[in-house]
């Protein structure tokens, strides 16, 4: 995929996905929407590499909680490329906090904590998975995990229909 309409996003199953099994199910909605997986690892988060990912909440008081869930086990990112795939993405995996995501959203149908519970038990809010937020984002976070050799270009061969 080269065309300019086609964007780059930055995923991340977060160690609760990966613990919980459900990594297949959730690649699975990103792979029949039409979106091409163009890298995928398993890594050990540092606190370095959450430090710039996660640089604008580094200074608010869930951040401790956060850094650790995140180191809890590996994680896995990826990068999905396709049309407006930031805002696809998003869409697909559902508000941040779980308990107002949608149904038939990622979070919406795998977690339901709120906010107020996380804060109360000092932890983060487990909503499996990351999305970057809009393009800019996207291409900072997949710049931040990824080599410019770890992503892949190939075809889909559905994408004459989708994309
Ligand atoms: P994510 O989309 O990865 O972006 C920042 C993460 O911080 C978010 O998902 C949640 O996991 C977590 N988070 C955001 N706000 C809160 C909060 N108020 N309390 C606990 N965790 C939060």
């Amino acid at each position: 995929m080269t065309e300019d309409t086609i964007e780059r996003t930055f995923i991340a199953f977060k160690p609760d996905a990966v613990q919980r099994g459900i990594m297949g199910e959730i690649m699975h909605r990103f792979e029949r929407a039409g979106l091409r997986v163009a890298a995928l690892k398993m890594v050990q988060a540092t606190d370095n590499i959450l430090e710039e990912h996660y640089s604008e909440h580094v200074d608010k008081d869930f951040y401790e909680g956060l850094a650790s869930f995140m180191k809890e086990g590996p994680i896995v990112a990826g990068v999905l490329e396709g049309v407006n795939a930031v805002e696809n993405v998003r869409k697909l995996v559902g508000e941040t906090e779980p308990r107002s995501a949608m149904p038939g959203t990622i979070r919406g149908d795998f977690t339901h904590m709120s906010y107020e519970h996380a804060d109360e038990k000092g932890v983060a809010v487990k909503n499996v998975i990351h999305a970057s937020g809009n393009p800019e984002e996207a291409e900072e976070e997949v710049g931040i995990w990824f080599d410019e050799d770890e992503i892949h270009d190939y075809e889909r061969v559905d994408e004459y229909h989708i994309a």
